[in-house]
């Protein structure tokens, strides 16, 4: 059977990683979750003080970028991959509400973008992979066999993100949640560089009131006709 590569864009939290996740179980893909690789960017930004609440040095940043490495490596009690930064296990680190908050910001630079561009059409140059961003379909995989939009009201993603967070021993408010899923849809939406648009070809998905199942078996039906 043909080896397909699956993209998958959209807001924040509309639930583009659980359906990337079910994807690469049931076709035994690889899933790549790109945001993980700009929180990590993130994250490693604010441990060496180069980004913070007032702003941050792009400038230092870039020259760090070298110094980066991002792994992920396969977890298979979770089940799916988990991201490495300079070979340390950063996956809790970088889904607080603190990277959360800045990581747009970093994610609109543009040496930092190619990098990570550069190292995900590498992890697709075999097929057999779904990944889930914002530019996948635009940028990293123009010629993806199959892309999909994701959508959803953002009251019902900031609850679903304001669980998730909760759920990981995170200590924040729901204002908060949805402020941040709001404020970086539109820096995401408005960034010069490859910024989160539906691609021409994507199919939307809004899944403010399709339970996960009947979204899943619809996806499906899709990648069927692909393959
Ligand atoms: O997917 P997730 O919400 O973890 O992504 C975190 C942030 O990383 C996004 O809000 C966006 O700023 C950035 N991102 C991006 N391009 C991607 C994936 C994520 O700019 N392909």
């Amino acid at each position: 059977k043909k080896k397909i590569t699956i993209a998958i864009d959209g807001f924040s939290s509309t639930g583009k990683s659980t359906i990337a996740k079910l994807l690469a179980k049931k076709y035994n893909y690889i899933y790549v979750d790109t945001g993980a690789m700009y929180r990590a960017v993130t994250y490693f930004g604010m441990k060496s003080k180069l980004v913070n609440k007032d702003g941050f040095k792009s400038e230092s940043l870039i020259l760090k970028l070298k110094d980066i490495k991002l792994t992920f490596k396969f977890n298979k009690i979770l089940g799916f991959a988990e991201m490495f930064l300079n070979n340390i296990n950063v996956e809790k680190e970088i889904r607080t509400l603190q990277v959360s908050q800045q990581v747009s910001k970093v994610a609109a630079i543009p040496e930092v973008r190619r990098k990570l561009v550069a190292e995900q059409q590498l992890m697709g140059v075999n097929g057999g992979i779904v990944m889930d961003g914002r530019d996948i379909g635009t940028v990293v995989f123009p010629d993806a066999d199959l892309k999909l939009f994701m959508t959803a009201s953002a009251d019902k993603r900031a609850t679903r993100r304001y669980k998730e967070l909760i759920d990981n021993g995170d200590n924040v408010n729901f204002e908060e949640v949805l402020f941040n899923v709001q404020e970086r849809d539109r820096i995401d939406s408005t960034r010069e560089d490859s910024p989160l648009m539906k691609a021409e070809d994507a199919i939307e998905f809004d899944n403010s009131d399709m339970g996960i199942d009947e979204q899943f078996e619809r996806i499906c039906t899709l990648v069927d006709s692909k393959l």
